[in-house]
């Protein structure tokens, strides 16, 4: 399997075959680095990481899986750079393509990653849009394959807000690897009809099935793993809160839903999540609209069934395969 030279924009663009080399890569240095084994074969190569929009994981797993690659890294943060206020997209990438061998870019629309692939020259890797977030996708497939010990096959319900850059990811994946996946919400937030048919073709080609649904009883059954997000994502506004909650909170993960799921099911986060009051935003948000935990109770998020930190981890070292795969790294 050769990927060098390849942009990580989508799932979409990439075969079931090739998802599941990089999940295999990444296995193979998480053991790496578990014993403690060097890998710096990209030493004097050097990567821009474009963030238009906040991070903890996504970053930090960028930052450390390059430097563990023998490779140096830039953050360039909105307020700290000319993109898109003083320099365009495309010119932005030209730049940046003439110093650095690969540029991740977490920010708005889609679009963007897009245009900074097609003018960059170097790999350029999606660190989250508005509508996917596909090295999350990796991470996930990674932990859902060490928990069970298999992808193809597994059930998965996606529970809230279901037309945003989780679920969207969540349908390619199912789709490409004949996971079958219900999403559970209102169907005010049902993704776009015409990813849905796409990725309904896709998943005919692989096994998969895609299941939409209102009925969180229905929906939370017999399935293997439980997966949500944040109600409001980053960049939207204030003001969709106050409706979010109102239209969300049938679909919140609780511990009854656990136990429909099945008593061998694991509860599955991107993060950062609401299960708390601990946190800024939750403390107010909690105060302004009488809640204590929101898409996920805090009882479900700490339970044995919870593998969100198994998860956090493995965004390292699945950004690390996408790293090391599309800019032709070699191991021992
Ligand atoms: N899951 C995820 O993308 O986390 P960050 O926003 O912290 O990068
Ligand atoms: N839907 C969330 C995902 C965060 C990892 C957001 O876009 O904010």
């Amino acid at each position: 399997m050769n990927l060098e030279g390849r942009n990580f924009l989508k799932l979409l663009d990439y075969t079931p075959e090739e998802i599941l080399y990089l999940v295999d890569l990444a296995a193979m240095l998480k053991e790496k680095k578990k014993k403690g084994e060097r890998m710096d074969v990209l030493r004097g190569k050097n990567i821009a990481l474009i963030f238009e929009k906040t991070s903890t994981r996504t970053r930090c797993s960028f930052e450390v899986a390059a430097h563990d690659l023998g490779m140096g890294t830039t953050y360039l943060e909105p307020a700290a750079s000319q993109i898109g206020k003083k320099e365009s997209t495309a010119d932005t990438a030209r730049v940046l393509g003439r110093m650095y061998e690969g540029i991740e870019y977490r920010g708005f629309e889609q679009t963007i990653v897009e245009e900074l692939a097609e003018y960059a020259k170097v790999p350029v890797w999606n660190g989250l849009t508005n509508e996917f977030h596909p090295t999350q996708m990796l991470a996930d497939l990674l932990t859902i394959r060490e928990h069970f010990g298999k992808i193809k096959g597994i059930r998965i319900v996606y529970m809230g807000d279901a037309r945003y850059n989780m679920a969207n990811s969540w349908m390619v994946t199912c789709a490409k690897m004949g996971m079958h996946l219900t999403l559970c919400s209102n169907k005010k937030y049902f993704p776009d009809p015409a990813l849905i048919a796409q990725c309904e073709e896709i998943a005919k080609e692989n096994g998969g099935t895609i299941t939409l649904t209102e009925d969180p009883v229905e929906g939370t059954k017999n399935q293997d793993v439980v997966y949500t997000d944040v109600w409001v994502s980053m960049g939207e506004p204030d003001e969709a809160w106050e409706e979010r909650i109102r239209d969300l909170t049938p679909y919140k993960v609780d511990a009854a839903v656990m136990e429909r799921a099945g008593e061998h099911a694991v509860f599955m986060h991107c993060l950062p999540a609401f299960h708390d009051l601990k946190t800024k935003i939750g403390a107010e948000k909690g105060a302004q609209f009488g809640f204590d935990e929101l898409e996920v109770t805090d009882e479900v998020f700490e339970s044995e069934a919870s593998i969100v930190f198994d998860e956090a981890e493995n965004r390292m070292h699945t950004i690390k395969a996408v790293i090391a795969a599309t800019l032709g790294a070699k191991f021992e």
